[in-house]
């Protein structure tokens, strides 16, 4: 078989950007909270996080589309977590996914709420059976505690404090590796076991899969800091060099370039060699997996 990965997530990608398009279409006041929201969410970006989803389900079930809801509520939660991200208070960034940030065309209350919205909302969206596309109450309770999980204090929300408590400071390894953990892993993991889960996956199918999102979550984030010392603004869509500026504890200053790059490129093996049992079933999960090694956006 040959598998095509680009194609895999172009199509993915239109169908998660219709259903975003779709859930704030008909949603107005206050118009200048409901544009922020809709500005940053449909301002690009690659999708990765609900692609897994998608993908992960794929491994059980025929079609990535019925998990639309909650692979939209991931999209939001991590969409909030970046508007956040680039306040002044935090890495008081200027540019995200190619345009100025939320903050910096609607001002940062605005920003604030945006970010409170999507938040808000992606739960809202999976646990209200309007929305939830005839999903039985149990199934949704497990992707929302996956949710929760991976966006709370234990995982995203926790690593940024640390990520901010470490700046100017020179911490160890460990250091880097707790807050790439709970910053980035945390939800990326909660993303693949999200798709698990809705896909009824046996017990030793979600460890597997676990491991998996671990191992190419924390490559991913150990792939954005390389990426900030050595990629382009332009390609990036956000600004290169901006954890030097602030000081930021990242993989490569603690371990040095080199080293960031073989420790993502084991990271990336070990997530592969995982998915060996699954053969041809997960193609989808191998391919996002070595183009997070090579991607330079
Ligand atoms: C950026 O995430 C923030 C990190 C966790 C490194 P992405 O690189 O997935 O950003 P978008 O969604 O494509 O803009
Ligand atoms: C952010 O890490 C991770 C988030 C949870 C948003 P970074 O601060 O390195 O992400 P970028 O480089 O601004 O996208
Ligand atoms: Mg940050
Ligand atoms: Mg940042
Ligand atoms: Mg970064």
């Amino acid at each position: 078989m040959n598998f095509d990965v680009k194609t895999y997530l172009k199509l993915r990608k239109t169908w998660v950007n219709e259903a975003l398009t779709g859930i704030f279409s008909a949603r107005k006041a206050p118009e200048p909270l409901f544009e922020a929201m809709r500005y940053s969410l449909m301002a690009g970006g690659k999708r990765i996080r609900p692609i897994l989803m998608m993908a992960a389900y794929e491994i059980f079930r025929e079609n990535g589309r019925d998990i639309l809801p909650f692979a939209c509520a991931m999209e939001m939660v991590h969409t909030y977590s970046l508007i956040h991200d680039d306040l002044p208070a935090m890495d008081d960034d200027d540019l995200r996914r190619g345009m100025p940030t939320c903050h910096k065309v609607y001002g940062d209350a605005m920003a604030i709420l945006a970010g409170d919205g999507l938040l808000t909302e992606a739960f809202h969206l999976i646990s209200d059976d309007a929305r939830a596309g005839g999903w039985p109450a149990d199934a949704r309770l497990a992707a929302l505690r996956e949710l929760a999980a991976g966006a709370g204090v234990d995982g995203m929300v926790g690593g940024q404090a640390m990520d901010i408590l470490s700046e100017h400071k020179e911490v160890g390894i460990e250091t880097v590796r707790f807050i790439h953990a709970r910053k980035t892993a945390a939800l990326i993991r909660a993303a693949v076991r999200m798709g698990a889960l809705l896909g009824n996956a046996p017990d030793n199918d979600l460890t597997a899969l676990t491991r998996y999102g671990e191992a190419i979550g924390t490559a991913f984030q150990i792939v954005d800091d390389v990426l900030d010392v050595e990629g382009d603004t332009e390609l990036l869509g956000k600004a290169a060099g901006a954890d030097d500026k602030l000081e930021k504890a990242t993989y490569p200053h603690v371990a040095g370039l080199a080293e960031s790059k073989r420790e993502a490129a084991r990271l990336i093996k070990q997530a592969k060699e995982v998915l060996g049992p699954f053969g041809e079933k997960a193609e989808p999960l191998k391919g996002i997996a070595e183009l997070i090694l090579e991607r330079n956006t």
